[in-house]
């Protein structure tokens, strides 16, 4: 097992993945934890045009197989030149989304299937998982205003049906479910200090560092 830790943020739209982790990140660095943040898809040079793709131009570009391919790929150029390294000095990788995001997007979102994101994981990544998952709960429609508030342009998801986010809602639940050691659901609603509150909670009781 690798020295440093690996923990995931998981949700849908607007959920406040992006907005936590960064304060995770602080309070981890303020208490003497070595860590990097990073994203998916992305975080490489590489995996960061396949993000280009995958987040911008039409909701119909790419089917779901071919979109979950995207994913992997840069997933695994960001575990072989950025996750597995920083996690072997002793780093703590904090990643806004991993593979669960492809899950719950292209299995269950675009209705691809739990079996071939479970088998590309297995091809892909292997037996490892990450030592701790967040998934940011918020109510689907909450979630999208947040997002649109925002607008950054990569709307592709966002664009995406009622429908789709309601299974992506059902489908990070069914995965929380699934594997309750790994993965904690924490309520996303209230403010951005009240979440945060509830983050530093969860990382605490089940990675046991003082917060
Ligand atoms: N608890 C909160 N209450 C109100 N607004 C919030 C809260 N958390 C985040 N926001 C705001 O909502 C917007 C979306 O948050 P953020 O970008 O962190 O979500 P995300 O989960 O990363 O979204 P995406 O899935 O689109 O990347 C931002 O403008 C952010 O400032
Ligand atoms: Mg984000």
């Amino acid at each position: 097992m690798a020295p440093g830790k690996f923990i995931t943020f998981e949700g849908g739209e607007g959920a406040g993945k992006s907005t936590q982790v960064k304060l995770l990140a602080d309070v981890l660095s303020h208490s003497g934890v070595s860590v990097c943040l990073t994203r998916e898809p992305g975080g490489t040079p590489g995996g960061e045009e396949i993000r280009g793709l995958l987040v911008r131009g039409a909701a119909a570009r790419w089917d779901a197989m071919t979109e979950a391919l995207l994913h992997f790929a840069a997933r695994r150029e960001h575990l072989r030149s950025l996750i597995h390294p920083q996690l072997a000095a002793g780093t703590w990788v904090i990643s806004d989304r991993f593979a669960d995001s492809t899950m719950a997007y292209q299995g269950y979102g675009h209705q691809l299937g739990r079996e071939p994101i479970e088998a590309l994981y297995a091809l892909v990544v292997g037996d490892s998982h990450p030592d701790l998952t967040l998934i940011l709960d918020v109510p689907v429609d909450v979630g999208l205003q947040r997002a649109a508030a925002r607008r950054d342009g990569d709307t592709r998801y966002e664009d995406l049906g009622r429908a789709f986010h309601e299974r992506l809602y059902a489908g990070f639940h069914e995965i929380a479910q699934r594997e309750p050691q790994r993965c904690k659901v924490v309520d996303a609603s209230g403010s951005i200090d009240e979440v945060h509150a509830r983050v530093r909670t969860v990382v605490t009781q089940s990675l046991g560092v003082a917060l």
